[in-house]
């Protein structure tokens, strides 16, 4: 006769499956959504599918199968699978901005996880690969742009009073509200102040033809956000993540607003993921591991690239070129150039 199970000895077998692919457990990533007993001594267990890849369920459920049947002796197992994600790359009303082809949003729920560097770095690297790059600083509390680019004293051009030209480095085309504050000044915003400035530079700034524009967002879910998902056709969002456990979950709750509001996740970049000891060669995972995955595979998304912590990384962002042109030889501007082709590719033909 088979065994009679408690909940916890199921969520305990379960918590021994892992995602396809990952190093977490389908428990600990909110993969199972619920394990139900039956009147015959069968378990009923409800899965939440992110993945718009059928073989994913599958795998989890043969896996399933094996530890509750056959290593615990359930009676009979039943899968329910629930879809979670919504159509990717569903189309909206939203309008495209003339002459440029593909907008792409760089956001993160934590504040300081590498936004900026990551976005400056896509942005030189989609350069590099010869495509036609602007990056928006869409960081209204702390621009980062002009230091990151070392545009020193330059500013927009402005044209009839009301249009700008960005200010060009590195082959990108820039422009922050960096440019129009002093250093010193604080700016305290509103959320109608943060949304119009926003719309100010989308719709003002004379980018003549791009193929893409990088939007390095603020951290969370605030005004620039939505007023950004709002206004125009969003190709998709890059999530910037640490390692870390916090860093997670706050990432996890901007790439839904993103889900929320339509905006295709085109996946996870890992940043800070270890350090390389330049001595010994050794990796010390100083801010933890697998967040990347663990977002990816909550989200049903792919870790896109993992940047290490690389004192280099930080000091060209700090000297006025980011490394992925700073420094093309070295080994993290490959990452970046990896995430670049990446990004490409996931764009829809246009
Ligand atoms: N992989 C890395 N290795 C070393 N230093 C890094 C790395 N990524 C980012 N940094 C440094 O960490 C600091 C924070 O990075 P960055 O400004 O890109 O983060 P952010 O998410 O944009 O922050 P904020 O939320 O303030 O906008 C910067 O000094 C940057 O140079
Ligand atoms: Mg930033």
């Amino acid at each position: 006769m088979a065994k009679k199970l408690t909940q916890e000895e199921v969520l305990a077998a379960l918590g021994q499956v892992n995602y396809p692919g990952y190093q977490s457990d389908i428990v600990t990533l909110g993969i199972v959504e619920e394990a139900a007993p039956g009147a015959d001594g069968g378990w009923t267990i409800t899965l939440r599918n992110p993945s718009d890849r059928e073989e994913i369920p599958r795998a989890i459920g043969s896996r399933i199968h094996q530890a509750l049947t056959h290593d615990l002796g359930a009676a009979k197992v039943e899968l329910r699978v629930r879809p979670v994600a919504p159509e990717l790359g569903e189309k909206t009303g939203r309008k495209r901005l003339d002459g440029i082809r593909h907008i792409v949003a760089v956001a993160s729920g934590k504040g300081g996880v590498g936004k900026s560097t990551v976005a400056a770095n896509l942005a030189v690297a989609l350069g590099r690969l010869g495509y036609k790059i602007g990056l928006l600083d869409a960081d209204i509390y702390g621009p980062s742009a002009p230091m990151m680019f070392g545009t020193g004293a330059e500013r927009p051009r402005a044209v009839d009073g009301k249009h700008f030209y960005p200010v060009e480095r590195h082959g990108v085309k820039l422009i922050s509200i960096g440019f129009f504050i002093d250093d010193e000044s604080p700016v305290i915003w509103r959320g109608p102040m943060v949304m119009g400035a926003v719309r100010q530079f989308l719709q003002d700034t004379l980018w003549g033809t791009l193929d893409f524009l990088v939007v390095d967002l603020p951290p969370g879910t605030g005004d620039a956000q939505l007023t950004l998902a709002q206004e125009v056709a969003l190709d998709g969002a890059v999530i910037v993540t640490t390692p870390q456990e916090v860093a997670v979950a706050d990432a996890l709750r901007a790439a839904r607003m993103f889900r929320q509001v339509h905006c295709p996740l085109l996946g996870v970049v890992e940043n800070m993921s270890g350090y390389v000891c330049p001595d010994c060669g050794e990796l010390d995972e100083i801010f933890g591991a697998g967040g990347g995955d663990k977002l990816a595979a909550a989200e049903g998304i792919e870790v896109l690239a993992r940047a290490p912590i690389v004192e280099a990384l930080r000091a060209a962002g700090d000297g006025g070129a980011p490394l992925t042109i700073a420094r093309p030889e070295h080994p993290a501007s490959a990452v970046f150039m990896e995430l670049a082709r990446r990004v490409a590719a996931a764009m829809p033909a246009d």
